[in-house]
C-alpha cells in the first residue's frame, strides 16, 4: 500500500464522481468508496495490519482523501439536486389540460350595438355619429321644441355649468339626424347610436347614461309603409324568427305623424305573460314620418322629401336578447355579471 495507490483511488473516485448522471448513480459511487463496505473503508481495515509508522502516515492521508471525497460528493450531489428541479419545472406534459388564459371580451351592449349596426349597414343604412356634448340648438330647437316647448319636459336634462352657454349631455341621439343633414344632401339612410343622458333617478328599467339607435331615412316618396318595412326586417333579423309589429299613435315633436312600435312579445308569443304585462305586446321604439319644420331647418324643401325616423334603447334589445331583468347591471362593473357574456 503506497501513495500511488492512493492517488490512483483518489483519481477514480473523482472521475466517477464525475460521471454520475443523477442521485442514483452518485449513490452507488459513494457506497463504492466511502460506505462501511467501500474501497476506503477497505484500507483503513487494512491499517491494521501495517507497520505502525506506515500506519500513522498512511491513515493520515487515508483521512485528508477521505474528506476531500466527502466534499466532491456534497458539491456533485447539490448540482445534480438544483438540475434535477430545474428539470422538474420545465418538464411539459402534453396530456394535462391546459391553463385558460383570462382574456378581456365585449361588454353586452357592445356586442349587440355592433349586431345591429351589421343588420342596417347590411340594409344600406350609414352610420353617422354626433357628440355626447350637444347645445341646445341641435338637442331641441331644431327638432321643433323652440325654448319653453312643453315637449322638452319628456327629457330631464343635465345642463352644463354656466347655464348660460347652452351646454347640455344630450337627452337622445336626434340631434345627429340635424347634423347629418346639415352635410348630406338626400336621398340618405343613417343610422346612429350613440350615449345619451337623462338626470333623472334609476331603477331596474331606468338609468342616467343609455344607449339609443337612432334612424333616419330620407327620400323622394316615402312613407309609412317602407318604414314598417325596415323595421320589421330589422326586428326579424335581430330576434332570429318571425316578429309580428302594430304602431300605435304617439307624440313627439319632430315627427309628424309619430307613432310607437310594438312588438308581439317573444317570450309568450302574444298570449300574455309577465315580461309583457299580459298585453301580449312589448314596446320597442319611437318613430315617426319627419316632421316638415325639421326639414325646414336643415334647408330641406319638405314639398320635395319626406322620411321617416326612429329611435330605439339598444339597452332594452339587450336586455330581451339575454333575458337581463336590471338595466343598472350593465354599468355595475360586477364581474360575475360581466363574465357571462
Ligand atoms: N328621441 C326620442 C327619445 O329619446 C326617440 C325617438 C322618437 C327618436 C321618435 C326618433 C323618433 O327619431 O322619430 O325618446
Amino acid at each position: 500500500m503506497n501513495d500511488i495507490d492512493l492517488k490512483n483511488l483518489r483519481n477514480q473516485a473523482e472521475q466517477e464522481i464525475k460521471k454520475a448522471k443523477n442521485l442514483n448513480e452518485l449513490n452507488k459511487v459513494f457506497k463504492e468508496y466511502l460506505g462501511k463496505k467501500g474501497q476506503v473503508s477497505l484500507i483503513f481495515k487494512k491499517l491494521k495490519n501495517a507497520a505502525p509508522k506506515q500506519r500513522i502516515s498512511v491513515r493520515k492521508e487515508l483521512n485528508s482523501l477521505k474528506s476531500f471525497l466527502q466534499l466532491e460528493f456534497k458539491k456533485k450531489q447539490e448540482q445534480l439536486e438544483i438540475s434535477n428541479s430545474v428539470e422538474q419545472k420545465t418538464w411539459f406534459d402534453v396530456t394535462a389540460p391546459g391553463h385558460k388564459e383570462q382574456m378581456g371580451h365585449l361588454h353586452p351592449l357592445t356586442i349587440v350595438k355592433r349586431e345591429i349596426m351589421i343588420i342596417f349597414q347590411e340594409m344600406g343604412f350609414e352610420v353617422a355619429q354626433g357628440p355626447e356634448v350637444e347645445n341646445d340648438w341641435y338637442n331641441f330647437d331644431a327638432l321643433n321644441m323652440p325654448k319653453h316647448h312643453p315637449a322638452r319636459d319628456m327629457w330631464d336634462t343635465f345642463w352644463l355649468k354656466p347655464r348660460k352657454s347652452d351646454l347640455l349631455l344630450r337627452t337622445h341621439t336626434s340631434p345627429v339626424q340635424i347634423r347629418y343633414m346639415e352635410k348630406h344632401k338626400p336621398p340618405l339612410k343613417i343610422i346612429a347610436p350613440g350615449k345619451v343622458f337623462r338626470h333623472e333617478a334609476t331603477d331596474a328599467s331606468h338609468a342616467f347614461q343609455l344607449y339609443q339607435l337612432e334612424g333616419l331615412m330620407i327620400d323622394r316618396d316615402i312613407s309609412v309603409s317602407n318604414f314598417k318595412a325596415i323595421i320589421y326586417e330589422f326586428l326579424k333579423r335581430f330576434f332570429k324568427k318571425n316578429v309580428s309589429i302594430r304602431l300605435r299613435p304617439s307624440y313627439f315633436p319632430f315627427t309628424e305623424p309619430s307613432f310607437e312600435i310594438d312588438m308581439g312579445c317573444t317570450a309568450c308569443e302574444g298570449k300574455g305573460c309577465s315580461v309583457c304585462s299580459q298585453t301580449g305586446w312589448l314596446e320597442m321604439a319611437g318613430a315617426g314620418m319627419v316632421n316638415p319644420n325639421v326639414l325646414k331647418n336643415v334647408g330641406l324643401d319638405s314639398k320635395e322629401w319626406q322620411g321617416f325616423a326612429f329611435g330605439f334603447g339598444i339597452d332594452r334589445l339587450t336586455m330581451m336578447r339575454y333575458k337581463i331583468p336590471e338595466i343598472r347591471l350593465f354599468h355595475s362593473g360586477d364581474l360575475r355579471f360581466l363574465k357571462q357574456f
